[in-house]
C-alpha cells in the first residue's frame, strides 16, 4: 500500500485556497516546535460565516495537504463549526496519514482555533476558553 493516500497526494501537489487575505477578520499561526514547521491561516468571516479562507504553509507534504484540506472542511460554514474540526477528521478526510504525521495534522487544528480567536478577540465576543487549549498543553504546537 502506498505510503500517502491520493487525497494526500491531490492536495500536496495541487493545494486548494493557498495565499493570504488582507485585512482578515482572523488570522492564526502556529509553529511545530520539533520540526520548525509553519502554519497561517486567514479567515473572512461575514455574519457569523467564513466565507473565505486561506493559507500559507512552510512545512512538509502533510502539513500542506491537511491544510488545503481545513480550508475546505471550513469554508462557508459557521464560525463555530471551524472550532469543532480536529486534526482527527482532517486525517480522515484525506483517507489517513501515517501515524508518525498525524501530528503534522494538528497543525491545522489549532492554527483554525487561533485563527477563530482573534476574530473574537478582535470583535468583544465572549468565548468558552476551554475551547482553546493554552499553549502548553499541545505538545506538538507553540505559537510563533
Ligand atoms: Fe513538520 Fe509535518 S513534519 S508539520
Amino acid at each position: 500500500m502506498a505510503l500517502y493516500s491520493e487525497k494526500v497526494m491531490d492536495h500536496f501537489r495541487h493545494p486548494r485556497n493557498v495565499g493570504c487575505i488582507e485585512n482578515a477578520d482572523g488570522v492564526g499561526e502556529v509553529g511545530n516546535a520539533k520540526c520548525g514547521d509553519i502554519m497561517k491561516i486567514y479567515l473572512k468571516i461575514d455574519g457569523g460565516t467564513i466565507t473565505d479562507v486561506k493559507f500559507e504553509t512552510f512545512g512538509c507534504g502533510s502539513a500542506i495537504a491537511s491544510s488545503s484540506m481545513a480550508t475546505e472542511l471550513i469554508k462557508g460554514q459557521p464560525v463555530e463549526k471551524a472550532l469543532e474540526l480536529t486534526n482527527k477528521a482532517v486525517a480522515e478526510a484525506l483517507d489517513g496519514l501515517p501515524a508518525y504525521k498525524m501530528h503534522c495534522s494538528v497543525l491545522a487544528e489549532e492554527a483554525i482555533k487561533r485563527a477563530v480567536k482573534d476574530y473574537y478577540d478582535k470583535n468583544g465576543i465572549a468565548y468558552d476558553k476551554s475551547k482553546f487549549p493554552p499553549d502548553e498543553e499541545c505538545e506538538h504546537c507553540c505559537m510563533v
